[in-house]
């Protein structure tokens, strides 16, 4: 899974605009990242389509499309895409992407999910699927059922229920003398089905398992990348600036001819529902 997106629950713009940079310079150079996240594009794309989430009339609406990875694919497929993003960089290069791809029907909206008002901008109902992959934008108050009103017919989510890296977890037990909890994910999965099922709507669930062996070279950036995700990623800075250099020692002692093994595994919970 993506090396550097292990917290969700922060969404500030400029957080996303830098990860934006990053991303599109991973997806270029770590031809394994690449590879993993295309597996994961591919099959969670044909899990939508054999499940008649969307077809070759629909309108879709991507809540937190990144670099439009899943945009491009379901517009080369359904009839009209719309990339919804916090980030005005991420859509710079999504937008790229439409191009290079030479799609005429997708369009994009730069704005946090929960400050757009569906109702003024006339997009109540407006879409046959409502999607929003790994997007911290729907776990704001509201934002899941947000999804719901914007729906004419389908919606769909997904969120790590489990998220484990051998690496991560040795740092964690070596600077801060604990594991980190791999499975975080599971109680806003927990939550969100509650909220549903309140509301009226009966979700489905399914799971996407991954794993990959990763090695990272031993370097000041692998230390500081470790050190930034030892707290909340809103405070990355300054975990990077505390625990970069204990980092950076333990991962000397690990290395092996430069390198760093890293035993990753995950699980990604699928939640979908229909409205009507
Ligand atoms: C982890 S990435 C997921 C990208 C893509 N959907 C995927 O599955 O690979 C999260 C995306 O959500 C966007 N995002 C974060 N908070 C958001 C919000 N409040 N409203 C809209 N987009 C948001 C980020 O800019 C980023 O592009």
């Amino acid at each position: 899974m993506e090396k550097d997106m292990d917290n969700l629950e922060v969404h500030t713009k400029e957080l996303w605009d830098a990860r934006s940079v990053k991303w599109a310079a991973r997806d270029s150079e770590d031809e394994a990242a690449r590879q993993q996240n295309e597996a994961r594009y591919q099959y969670t794309d044909d899990f939508l389509w054999s499940h008649h989430l969307y077809d070759g009339n629909s309108e879709i609406l991507d809540i937190g499309c990144g670099l439009g990875m899943f945009a491009v694919r379901f517009a080369q497929k359904a009839k009209r895409v719309t990339g919804l993003d916090i980030s005005g960089k991420m859509l710079e290069y999504a937008r790229q992407s439409v191009e290079l791809n030479g799609l005429q029907n997708v369009d994009f909206i730069d704005m946090p999910w929960q400050d757009i008002d569906l109702r003024k901008s006339g997009l109540e109902k407006a879409y046959d699927l409502v999607f929003a992959s790994l997007c911290p934008g729907i776990s704001s108050d509201g934002g899941l059922l947000k999804m719901s009103q914007a729906s004419r017919d389908w919606c769909f989510t997904c969120h790590f229920a489990r998220r484990f890296s051998s690496l991560k977890n040795d740092v964690y037990l070596s600077i801060l003398g604990h594991p980190f909890d791999s499975e975080w994910g599971k109680k806003s999965i927990g939550k969100s089905v509650e909220e549903l099922l309140r509301a009226g709507y009966y979700p489905s669930l399914s799971y996407y398992d991954t794993q990959a062996l990763v090695e990272w070279p031993l370097d000041e950036e692998t230390a500081k990348h470790f050190a930034g995700h030892l707290g909340p990623l809103k405070d990355e800075q300054k975990y990077i600036d505390k625990y970069t250099g204990p980092v950076f020692d333990y991962l000397k002692k690990v290395a092996v001819n430069g390198l760093i093994r890293d035993e990753t595994e995950a699980k990604i919970a699928f939640l979908y529902w229909q409205v009507t």
